[in-house]
């Protein structure tokens, strides 16, 4: 996109992501996301937040935005997340992201933001009535990321583009302000099975939180019985299952379901293969849902223990706002400084 080299980067590694609180969140989180944050918190310094600016983005019902956040927070910690190791916040909690996304606006091109297919997705064809925020989303993103000078972002293969863009911002901010190596580059860690979980209703549609049809997500919060009839109904081809990934890779909804299963067992999707080749789904299909409910029912119950106690989600939010603004507000200063503030 620019032409400005990356000059190396110093500073500590370090990990942030974050999880909108728009909606019931389901397996292509869990397994995009949340799972990937809880394995990182014990190799690396990690911030995980809940994108509640993000959120606002489109409309948000002011009567339930805190609560939704909660749920996010809680889904956090019952994927594993632990707050002695992690730092868990609020975006809005910490004020230096919006402070930081104003100057990254004046700093990142109108042609780039063009480009970003995920604001086409979203806007559809009312473009016009789209909120300006919407437009200018991926900028914040930029700003969450770089406001702790994070190396490492763990996210779904959608966020692809928006962590493309962030690079370039920090290479632009870096050379604009002649502060080479400021803002390190960072790295999306998008890798594995469960990076582009697809709808089980359609093998080429994501799996959505906005999707209308409650039966092409798996949700977190779904019970045994839901998550057994999701699997048994998902949809699929007749054939038996491939011995090979090129064959595998023709079959959209198969290939998803091998993913899944994948993922959900931490194990490769040429391993999956090697046990069920030749197999039908009549076979397959009980296998995965078992592994499902193996899996996910806990961290749903866990969800709902966590949700009984809002207080105590209330104080590991607020715990996490304040260490958080430790790490951004030196940063945020510094930013101030080469940009030539009044007062920096
Ligand atoms: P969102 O719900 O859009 O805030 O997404 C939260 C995180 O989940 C981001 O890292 C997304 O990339 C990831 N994610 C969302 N949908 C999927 C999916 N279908 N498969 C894998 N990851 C996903
Ligand atoms: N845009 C991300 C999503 O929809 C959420 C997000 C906001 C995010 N800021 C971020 C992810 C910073 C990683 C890093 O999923």
């Amino acid at each position: 996109m620019t032409d400005h080299t990356p000059v190396p980067y110093a500073g500590p590694t370090r990990v942030l992501s974050g999880v909108q609180p728009s909606g019931a969140l389901h397996l292509g989180n869990y397994l995009g996301a949340l799972v990937k944050f809880a394995k990182l918190q014990h190799e690396m310094d990690t911030f995980i937040f809940v994108a509640d600016l993000h959120a606002i983005t489109v409309w948000q019902d002011p009567a339930l935005l805190a609560q939704q956040t909660r749920e996010i927070a809680a889904a956090y910690l019952a994927a594993g997340l632990d707050p002695k190791k992690a730092t868990i916040f609020p975006q809005s909690a910490v004020r230096e992201h919006a402070d930081l996304a104003w100057i990254f606006q004046c700093v990142a091109r109108l042609g780039w933001l063009d480009r970003m297919t995920q604001f086409k997705e979203k806007s559809g064809k009312h473009k016009e009535r789209s909120s300006v925020g919407l437009y200018t989303y991926p900028v914040l993103q930029a700003a969450d990321i770089l406001i702790y000078k994070a190396t490492h972002v763990p996210v779904g293969e959608d966020q692809k583009q928006h962590l493309e863009l962030t690079r370039d911002i920090a290479a632009k901010f870096n050379h604009d302000f002649a502060a080479p190596a400021f803002f390190p580059q960072p790295d999306p860690l998008i890798q594995g099975p469960g990076a582009r979980v697809m709808s089980l209703r359609d093998g080429s549609a994501k799996m959505s939180k906005s999707d209308p049809s409650d039966y092409s997500r798996i949700n977190l919060t779904d019970t045994a019985d839901d998550i057994a009839a999701k699997v048994r109904k998902a949809r699929t081809d007749p054939e038996p299952l491939p011995e090979t990934l090129e064959e595998l890779a023709t079959r959209a909804e198969a290939d998803n379901l091998v993913g899944i299963f994948a993922a959900l067992s931490g194990r490769t999707k040429a391993e999956v293969l090697a046990e069920y080749a030749g197999k039908g789904f009549g076979t397959f299909k009980p296998a995965l849902a078992d592994l499902a409910v193996e899996t996910l029912t806990p961290v749903g119950e866990r969800m709902r223990g966590l949700l009984s106690d809002p207080t105590e989600i209330d104080r590991i939010l607020k715990a996490g706002a304040e260490r958080a603004s430790e790490v951004a507000a030196p940063t945020l200063a510094e930013v101030r400084k080469l940009v030539g503030f009044w007062g920096a």
